[in-house]
């Protein structure tokens, strides 16, 4: 590995991403089996924001995933990528009454999430009084009971219509013979367990009912699951894709309506699928102490490794040409101007001279994302083919890509 990261950086510098699609596909083509094993309906769709690399995009596009976008600018670059619009799902907070449009006309999946949203489509209907209108709606889970961890310690989802407020727009809905074809629970847990997928799909199911809605096709359940735990996370007690597709696909067919209609069952993982595609190496350039107080310091950035900094180290492993040192505890120290730019805190390192790498893993989901450009570009994405050869993906920008972005 060693002689391969000296060869990278050579090309192109550090720091650098290394890439895995084949190990994409496994995950997302693992994640599919997992569901059609037991259930033939089934929806795999990729949750764009989690990773917006190019290739990733395509490979999901070739394997007939759907797209999960979350924008209008996630839907463009969807449609952009060639997937068919019929097969994107487009969810989020924030939509337009043209995006709407737009994403109607081509027979996407659009989910409704607030209110102002059945304005906007009632408003459409009363244009196109000869169009039937096909939406889906997300349910809030109500979890202020309890019955899920929401991630971040928070007490309550802000996103969808809780059953008051279905109590409300439904009728409105049905009354301009609008069809609501797709329920969706995406709530983000802090768990992940196999029982809150339990809880959404039950809920999907009970709102069903409660509403005698007859013309859902769609029961998406979200993302949201744990997966695709590179070497150095202990997975023994985290559930598999097998565990949530035999909980979720359980609970779904001990409903009567969802074993006799069958309709799909649609998820939209992201980081479950993504987390070990990539790899971020980084060069030490400096150790100091001070204090008493080591840090080591690397030319990425903690955007890049723990952009919320949580507690948790990512697992890295070092690479050096020189002989071991002396066991430090140190802070990985990052090359933005800011005293939190920490990528590790309090980790054991033998190799911290100038020239030494480190190589972060799990670092796929969000984080590149989640990089601004911010003091230092964004890193290039290398693949090493089968054959071991390196094929740079995407190039370090320059100052001249930065004007681009900056100018008209
Ligand atoms: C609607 C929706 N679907 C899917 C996902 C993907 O979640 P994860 O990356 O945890 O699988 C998210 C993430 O926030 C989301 O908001």
């Amino acid at each position: 590995m060693l002689e391969l990261i000296k060869k990278v950086d050579n090309e192109c510098g550090t720091p650098f991403y290394f890439v895995y699609p084949e190990r994409f596909v496994n995950n997302l083509q693992s994640f599919r089996k997992a569901f059609t094993d037991i259930y033939p309906n089934f929806i795999l769709s990729y949750s764009f924001k989690t990773n917006y690399t190019s290739v990733l995009l395509q490979k999901a596009k070739e394997i007939s995933c759907f797209a999960e976008t979350v924008s209008s600018m996630e839907y463009n670059l969807a449609v952009q990528k060639g997937f068919a619009t019929d097969k994107i799902i487009f969810n989020g907070p924030i939509k337009s009454f043209e995006d709407i449009k737009t994403a109607l006309i081509n027979k996407s999946i659009v989910q409704l999430d607030s209110e102002y949203e059945i304005t906007h489509v009632l408003k459409l209907q009363k244009e196109n009084p000869g169009q039937e209108i096909k939406i889906g709606l997300r349910i809030n889970m109500e979890v202020g009971s309890g019955s899920i961890a929401l991630q971040g310690g928070l007490r309550q989802s802000r996103f969808g219509f809780t059953t008051s407020m279905l109590e409300k727009v439904i009728p409105l809905l049905k009354e301009a013979n609008i069809k609501i074809i797709s329920l969706h629970g995406h709530t983000s847990s802090s768990d992940r367990i196999v029982d809150n997928y339990r809880h959404i799909a039950n809920r999907l199911m009970e709102i069903r009912a409660k509403f005698d809605l007859n013309d859902i096709r769609y029961i998406n359940v979200g993302g949201g699951f744990f997966g695709a735990a590179p070497e150095g996370i202990d997975v023994s007690k985290k559930p598999k894709y097998t565990d949530y597709a035999k909980g979720i696909c359980e609970t779904l067919l001990a409903d009567k309506w969802f074993s006799e209609r069958k309709p799909y069952i649609v998820i939209e993982p992201g980081a479950s699928v993504v987390s070990n595609v990539f790899e971020l190496v980084t060069k030490i350039h400096q150790h100091k102490n001070i204090q008493g107080q080591d840090f080591v310091f690397a030319d990425a950035s903690y955007f890049q490794v723990r952009p919320f900094l949580t507690k948790m180290n990512l697992p890295f492993t070092e690479y050096s040409d020189n002989p071991e040192q002396p066991e430090i505890i140190t802070d990985v120290v990052g090359a933005t101007c800011m005293e939190v730019d920490k990528i590790a805190e309090g980790v054991s390192l033998k190799h911290y001279s100038h020239g030494d790498y480190l190589l972060f893993r799990a670092v796929g989901a969000y984080r590149q994302n989640l990089s601004p450009l911010f003091i230092i570009p964004w890193s290039p994405v290398v693949e090493v083919t089968s054959s071991g050869h390196i094929n740079i993906l995407k190039n370090r920008q320059d100052a001249s890509d930065l004007l681009n972005m900056l100018e008209k």
